[in-house]
């Protein structure tokens, strides 16, 4: 597995193009989706704080900063970070250069609305204990976004030590984990949330997309 910094490395090779697939050019089903549920929480609650981990260059952060939530974004790569302040400098909205987990474990703030969208699970080591840090920095009733990728329709090009898990080699410097539904499951009780919604059963991506509640 990648070490953060090898992560930031890949990212700040990729982050020109990814920046102009999620702000420029069409959208696939999956992520027009995931944008529309991300919008739906923003519109539907009375603005409040959100987070953006992994947030790359701000697309999901969109909506919820031009509906006034007070909004952080967390992101390793210094290319991403650079091209979400072009994007989103008009708005209220704080950059943090951090890896994830770090962020989480030193931050007192509490959110509403915490987005792990762009697969953030699958790069880490330890996907449990990230979803478990972000539950632990919600307030009650607050939302969980979170997108991870589905092992089950896909070939494993390696299998990790823990049994669900596979690696998958997207590009030479750049690994993503998955697993199944069963272990998402399980990694979603472990931090005491619950799921609201499951979507993602399309054939063009093996990504799924889950919105988890942190109960009263
Ligand atoms: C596929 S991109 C998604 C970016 C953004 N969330 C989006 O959907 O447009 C994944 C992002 O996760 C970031 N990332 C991966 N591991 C991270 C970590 N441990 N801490 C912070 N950011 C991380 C990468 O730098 C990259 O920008």
């Amino acid at each position: 597995m990648q070490t953060p910094e090898q992560v930031a490395a890949a990212f700040d090779l990729l982050a020109d193009q990814h920046d102009a697939m999620r702000w420029d050019l069409a959208l696939s089903e999956f992520d027009a989706s995931v944008l529309a549920s991300l919008e739906g929480i923003a519109t539907a609650n009375v603005a409040s704080s959100a987070l953006f981990l992994a947030g790359g260059s701000g697309r999901e952060a969109l909506s919820f900063v031009m509906h006034g939530w007070k909004c952080d974004l967390v992101e390793l790569s210094r290319r991403m970070l650079e091209l979400a302040e072009c994007r989103l400098h008009k708005f209220d909205l704080r950059i943090v250069e951090s890896e994830a987990a770090r962020y989480l474990a030193d931050t007192t703030e509490k959110y509403d609305f915490i987005s792990m969208v762009g697969e953030l699970v699958g790069y880490v080591q330890e996907p449990r204990s990230i979803l478990r840090a972000a539950a632990l920095r919600l307030r009650p009733d607050g939302l969980i976004a979170v997108t991870w990728v589905d092992s089950s329709s896909l070939a494993a090009t390696r299998q990790t030590e823990e049994q669900g898990v596979v690696a998958l080699v997207e590009r030479d410097d750049l690994e993503i984990r998955a697993w199944t539904c069963e272990t998402m499951q399980k990694y979603v009780d472990a931090a005491r949330l619950t799921v609201v919604l499951r979507s993602g059963r399309m054939a063009e991506s093996p990504r799924r997309f889950w919105i988890l509640r942190k109960e009263m």
